[in-house]
């Protein structure tokens, strides 16, 4: 979204987030967000799940201010991010995407994408953190090495993992995560696994999760359906009682596989 003329930076005091009866739609759509309310606590670790079209990446979307909603309004630490400065807005929110793609740059330099004066020990700390030093000893020029396809080739998991080395060293307050669809290697899946442990500490968490298995230490899962939320808990909690919840989670122990839900 471009900036209004009243833009002020957002300041962060408490990295809360909130959707405040927010309905949204696509152009000439009809709407996929119907009153949303949603709150975060600061510190908190919420999973969204819910089958795919539920609005889960919208609500990605909109907490960057991709979208202006038709109603209602997105607050981060109480204050309205519809006129915040977009500069601020993305200082406050690092994101590990589904799929993390790097430029044709090197890994010292797609790491420090965000933060460029970042030092070399700094990456290097950050490349710790996130599991990365043993794919990176492994490479031809370490982190100098160019990323894409004429340097080098760096599997699924080795992008995921430089994707968090890149939001450890940005330490934004809060954090959004896009769940990898495709399953990962064993070692990968621990490798990063403990690097999201590190890089998840102390930050408020939003996650779009596919396995629930990588949500069993969250504070609370809330369930999205048709734009709306179905379920919060813990995941004790809505394992407890009936609803989509315990039913994905059945699906998911049986190894059946998981279609209807993105
Ligand atoms: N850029 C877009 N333009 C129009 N419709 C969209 C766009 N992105 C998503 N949608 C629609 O919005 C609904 C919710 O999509 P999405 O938020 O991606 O759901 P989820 O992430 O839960 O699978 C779907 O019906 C989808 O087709
Ligand atoms: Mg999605």
């Amino acid at each position: 979204m471009a900036e209004r003329g009243n833009t002020a930076p957002l300041q962060i005091e408490e990295a809360t987030v909130d959707f405040d009866k927010v309905t949204f739609a696509y152009p000439q759509r009809r709407p996929v967000l119907s009153e949303l309310d949603l709150h975060i606590r600061a510190g908190e670790r919420v999973g969204l799940i819910g089958p795919s079209g539920a609005g889960k990446s919208t609500i990605f979307a909109l907490i960057q201010h991709f979208y202006e909603p038709q109603s209602g309004c997105m607050r981060i630490s109480g204050q309205d991010i519809s006129p915040v400065t977009v500069q601020s807005l993305q200082a406050a929110i690092s994101i590990v995407p589904q799929d993390a793609s790097l430029f044709h740059r090197s890994l010292m330099d797609n790491i420090r994408y965000g933060v460029p004066n970042a030092t070399e020990a700094e990456v290097r700390r950050a490349c710790e953190d996130a599991n990365c030093m043993d794919f990176l000893a492994a490479m031809p020029a370490g982190l100098d090495t160019i990323a894409g396809d004429r340097g080098a080739k760096l599997s699924g998991g080795q992008r995921q993992r430089i994707a968090i080395a890149r939001a450890i060293l940005k330490d934004s307050p809060i954090l959004i995560l896009d769940e990898a669809t495709s399953a990962l290697d064993t070692a990968s899946e621990l490798a990063i696994q403990s690097a999201l442990e590190r890089l998840m500490k102390n930050r408020t968490v939003i996650a779009i999760a596919h396995r629930l298995s990588t949500l069993q230490t969250f504070d609370r899962i809330v369930v999205i359906n048709r734009g709306r939320v179905v379920q919060s808990g813990t995941p004790a909690e809505l394992a407890a009682v009936p609803g989509m919840y315990r039913e994905t989670l059945t699906r998911q122990r049986k190894r059946v596989p998981a279609s209807n839900t993105a």
